[in-house]
């Protein structure tokens, strides 16, 4: 599942975190945020047109790999495979999450910030977490205290990234890409700025993983 997950992100250095709040933004803010070259993005169910916008997103944008995020129990990880999510996102872990997850072929990347969290990942066979929220738990000095002891695990750190810190993170060698809210800001999306929303995408892109 981890080697599933990282082909499907192929790459791309930032996951933007999106909160939709009116349905229509959905498939022009998915185009946009593709045309930047940010085709992996997660659509968080933090609002009430969530997976009606999934849905939308896996139907009418081909070029975008429409992901679930903010999943906090097995009937909302359902709900979001059924809606066509590629992946899911949680902001912790949970047995319930895990257990959804090892019936589904739908990937999980589940949030973990202690050794002991990061272990029970591991132990479900799991290398690749989201390590939320990253700046409010040690952020970069708490990612590189873990890359010795849990060598074999890397992350995607996620919670007040920015452009001024993302490049920071992803020079560690255990972070494979970061997510953040940052490249789709709610009053661009509520202005329906997408050629704005494009260039913050574009400049994320181009970061080095
Ligand atoms: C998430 O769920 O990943 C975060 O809420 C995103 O955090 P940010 O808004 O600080 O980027």
């Amino acid at each position: 599942k981890t080697e599933k997950l990282l082909s499907l992100l192929n790459g791309q250095p930032v996951i933007p975190v999106l909160k939709i709040v009116n349905v229509a933004d959905a498939v022009p803010l998915a185009r946009a945020l593709s045309r930047g070259g940010l085709r992996a993005i997660e659509i968080t169910l933090r609002t009430a047109d969530a997976l009606e916008a999934i849905r939308r997103v896996a139907a009418e944008v081909e070029e975008a790999l429409v992901g679930a995020g903010t999943i906090l129990d097995a009937k909302q990880f359902d709900e979001a495979a059924r809606a066509g999510s590629k992946f899911i996102v949680s902001p912790g872990i949970t047995r319930e999450l895990l257990d959804a997850a090892k019936d589904s072929p739908v990937p999980l990347l589940p949030g973990a910030i202690t050794p002991g969290e990061i272990m029970a990942a591991r132990e479900a066979g799991l290398r690749f977490l989201k390590f939320f929220p990253a700046e409010q738990s040690g952020g970069i000095a708490s990612l590189k205290a873990f890359a010795s002891p849990l060598a074999d695990v890397k992350f995607c750190p996620t919670g007040g990234i920015t452009a001024r810190n993302a490049a920071d993170y992803l020079n560690l060698p255990n972070v494979i890409c970061v997510g953040g809210s940052w490249v789709a800001p709610d009053d661009l999306i509520k202005a329906g700025k997408w050629d704005e929303i494009e260039a913050l995408a574009r400049e994320a892109s181009k970061l080095k993983t």
